[in-house]
């Protein structure tokens, strides 16, 4: 299993409840990695998405309400981040995606063997946050690629971390 986030400097992801910077080449880029694969996220996340599921890819959605899965189509239900791991085991690795938000990647970042992160270079507020990978030691910064700058001109690019326990 991969990670993909995006981040501001402060690997601040969200503020009540929606993402941070609007960054249309990063999102294009999340649709082609992650398309055909699953998807694994947190009830949270899975709510703020705009039209629900996304489209073609198996969506996997972590709460605890024991009903969720039948008020909700086209998702597959997990009431634990260890029972969403269950559901994937058959998947290859390299095809699940653990896309959010704050607590499923607190819950599942050690799962994962890399982390895609967007750097998005500027500071706003925020309530939601990552663990700074590059003050972990489990993880290491594999590769840089060039991103651009966004139509707000926030400068951004696309870092790779490996986890090094993996
Ligand atoms: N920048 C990015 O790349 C990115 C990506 C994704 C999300 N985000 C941002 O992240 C923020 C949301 O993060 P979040 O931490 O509030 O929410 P979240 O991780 O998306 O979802 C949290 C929910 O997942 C369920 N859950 C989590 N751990 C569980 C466990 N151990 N057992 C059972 N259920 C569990 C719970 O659902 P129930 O309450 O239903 O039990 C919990 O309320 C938003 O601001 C969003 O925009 C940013």
């Amino acid at each position: 299993m991969n990670a993909i986030v995006s981040v501001t400097s402060d690997w601040a992801i969200g503020n009540q409840g929606a993402l941070l910077v609007r960054n249309p080449a990063d999102m294009r880029r999340f649709v082609g990695l992650t398309m055909g694969g699953t998807v694994l996220m947190g009830r949270a996340t899975f709510e703020g998405l705009p039209s629900g599921p996304l489209k073609g890819r198996r969506n996997v959605v972590v709460t605890s309400d024991p009903s969720y899965g039948l008020a909700h189509g086209g998702i597959e239900v997990a009431h634990s981040p260890s029972q969403a791991l269950s559901l994937v085991e058959r998947d290859d690795p390299d095809a699940v995606w653990l896309i959010g938000g704050a607590r499923l990647y607190r819950a599942l970042l050690g799962h994962c063997t890399r982390c895609h992160v967007t750097r998005n270079h500027t500071l706003v507020p925020a309530d939601a946050y990552i663990p700074d990978l590059d003050a972990d030691p489990a993880w290491e910064l594999e590769r840089v690629e060039g991103g651009g700058v966004t139509a707000e001109g926030v400068p951004f690019d696309y870092a790779t971390y490996r986890n090094l326990a993996l």
